[in-house]
């Protein structure tokens, strides 16, 4: 599972301020099943130099990578010395973190979030074989709209690291054939792939449908907030939406374990109700794809 908006990376944005805030989103994050987890700070063009946002990333990721490192790498001691020698007889089976935990009853850690550690994902924590998995993480950007950014150099490096996928945050008024001539550009001429962000909610100001319309014609991504399908305000344009047969990515747009926390597994159980189990299938599916291969 896949989450493709976060705020996640510390102190770079309105997002995380710091690492412990990040731990207790990655928490919320494995808790939830998610695998990779996409981070996409805010990019403001002229409001901050591209060389300090760079640098602000990746200080920021490399403290987060470290993180889940030693946390790894803390998990692995911990559960081997959980196997007892004097329980060896019970023929329990510890692989990496790559493989299966065969040991049913292996004793779990729990922790609760803000500990300074991550709790064990859901999955580890049941009895049986389950997988043991700590999220990739990868950086982008969640790219405001500017004028003419249809032929702006920096974008491909705001992009999906090894990727060519853009989170592009359009503006929240009535869009222009300006802003379509924009879309199309990055597509057909930058020739990368766009994933518009929590588009839910740029709905309510396109009086005349025209642009949205074309602009969805183009082989855009729409990404949809999982928070989305949990409002009542909103869920009701989503599932229409999702009728309509878009292919949407979800993402959290987490920001805060409180007060914007990590809702994905909330926001696919809607979808399941609603919608049957194959919607969130397709949805994986997509997510995989695009992770894996955009722009490869
Ligand atoms: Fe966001």
């Amino acid at each position: 599972m896949t989450d493709f908006h976060t705020h996640i990376l510390p102190g770079i944005d309105d997002g995380s301020q710091d690492l412990e805030e990040t731990r207790r989103l990655l928490a919320q994050e494995m808790q939830q099943g998610v695998t990779r987890i996409l981070a996409t700070p805010h990019f403001y063009a002229g409001r901050d130099t591209e060389e300090h946002f760079f640098r602000k990333r990746e200080r920021a990721l490399r403290s987060v990578r470290e993180a889940l490192a030693a946390e790894d790498i803390e998990r692995e001691m911990s559960a081997e010395a959980d196997l007892n020698p004097t329980h060896k007889t019970r023929s329990r089976v510890l692989h990496t973190k790559e493989e299966t935990v065969q040991a049913g009853d292996l004793p779990g850690r729990q922790e609760p979030a803000g500990s300074g550690h991550l709790p064990e994902p859901e999955t580890t924590k049941s009895s049986g074989a389950e997988k043991k998995i700590i999220p990739e993480i990868r950086a982008a950007a969640e790219v405001y709209y500017f004028p003419h950014m249809g032929e702006a150099d920096i974008l491909p490096r705001l992009c999906m690291e090894g990727g060519n996928l853009l989170l592009l945050e359009m503006p929240f008024v009535q869009w222009t054939e300006s802003m379509y001539r924009d879309v199309e550009r990055i597509l057909r001429k930058q020739k990368l792939t766009v994933m518009l962000a929590h588009v839910e909610r740029y709905w309510e100001f396109q009086r005349d449908k025209g642009v949205w319309n074309a602009v969805f014609d183009l082989p855009v991504y729409p990404q949809i907030n999982a928070g989305s399908l949990l409002r009542f305000r909103s869920r009701g344009f989503v599932l229409k939406f999702l009728r309509a047969g878009h292919q949407v990515l979800l993402g959290s747009d987490c920001h805060h374990s409180e007060y914007r926390p990590v809702n994905l597994a909330a926001g696919r159980e809607v979808i399941r109700k609603k919608l049957g189990e194959g919607a969130l299938k397709e949805m994986d599916l997509l997510g995989e794809e695009l992770w894996e291969h955009a722009g490869k």
